[in-house]
């Protein structure tokens, strides 16, 4: 195919999978690729993107990538990214993306899916967001210390249910992994990640004039807020899940410690430690968000501020916060 100046094999080139080569249409790439020539060790330009290949081009663009001769530049980068959000279980084949990387990939795909599943929130929606959540969980199993690569990505713009969401799960499974240590279960973190995920999915409910209103709400707008707890408790229902912790981190993440929080008005020692962690993920993530009734505010003071108030919140969680923060330990 294409054939140019010789390149040498540096950081800004890497390996392509058979994995991810085969997830691409097979007749026609999004992005070029280079061969390794063995002699030389120097990498020749091989494919051009977008043009049509036929049968034998593909089969021999099979053989190179079994090879381990077959490579993208990372200039192409942001379509090599764009191409695995949306097939979000290839990072977890794929060796040659930087983990700072797979962290942006995996933020992108479940705002992705949040999003549409937010927006219609049915089962053939839930799918995709179960299955990239199952990612998520899957990568930081395999390295439990990999959870900083996403609290130091966590969002801190203007407000967004889906980064809501997100921060709340990144802030929440990191509590969740210091408390439990050693004895966390597979199966509890897989759920507790889901849980809170979804712990506002209720907020879909909400009338959107109420929801996008970019300044104050009035009186009867801010009645509209806390039937999301128990709506989101029906939309889960409807997903057929059933899981403790999903239902937790939903129905308790705005329950405080002095019984002054809804629906149930639960007091401390009848709040679930999940309910606890998710109260504390949840305040901290909607503090650092702009919102229209308050300004951002930084991580520090978040943390100190759930950290001080006792009354609200679980000292454990929010000390563990605040130190982890003050230490820079995130
Ligand atoms: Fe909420
Ligand atoms: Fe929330």
């Amino acid at each position: 195919m294409a054939k140019s100046v010789p390149i040498s094999v540096s950081e800004d080139y890497y390996q392509i999978s058979e994995a991810v080569l085969s997830s691409f249409p097979k007749y026609r790439l999004p992005l070029d690729l280079f061969v390794l020539d063995e002699k030389t060790v120097q990498l020749l330009p091989y494919y051009k993107k977008d043009h049509r290949l036929s049968n034998e081009q593909v089969e021999e663009l099979h053989k190179l990538c079994q090879e381990s001769l077959l490579f993208v530049s990372r200039t192409d980068h942001p379509i090599y990214s764009q191409h695995i959000i949306k097939q979000l279980d290839l990072v977890l084949v794929d060796a040659n993306l930087k983990e700072g990387e797979v962290a942006d990939i995996i933020i992108q795909a479940l705002d992705l899916k949040l999003a549409d599943f937010f927006a219609q929130p049915v089962k053939i929606l839930f799918q995709p967001l179960f299955d990239d959540c199952h990612v998520f969980t899957e990568y930081l199993w395999e390295d439990r210390h990999r959870i900083k690569l996403f609290l130091r990505r966590l969002y801190q713009g203007e407000h967004k249910l889906t980064r809501h969401s997100i921060n709340t799960l990144i802030v929440g499974l990191w509590l969740f992994i210091n408390a439990k240590a050693e004895e966390l279960l597979r199966r509890e973190f897989d759920y507790m990640a889901l849980g809170l995920l979804l712990h506002d999915v209720g907020m879909t409910k909400v009338p959107p004039p109420v929801l996008n209103k970019e300044t104050q709400l009035k009186q009867d707008e801010k009645s509209k807020i806390p039937p999301h707890v128990l709506n989101g408790m029906q939309i889960l229902q409807k997903m057929d899940l059933s899981a403790a912790e999903v239902k937790a981190a939903c129905l308790e993440h705005h329950e405080r410690c002095d019984g002054s929080g809804y629906p149930q008005k639960l007091k401390s020692q009848q709040i679930s430690m999940i309910g606890s962690i998710a109260a504390v993920a949840d305040s901290f993530s909607a503090m650092i968000q702009k919102r229209p009734y308050a300004g951002a505010k930084t991580l520090l003071d978040a943390g100190n501020e759930l950290m001080s108030d006792n009354a609200s919140y679980d000292r454990r969680f929010g000390t563990a916060l605040y130190t982890a923060l003050v230490t820079n330990s995130f």
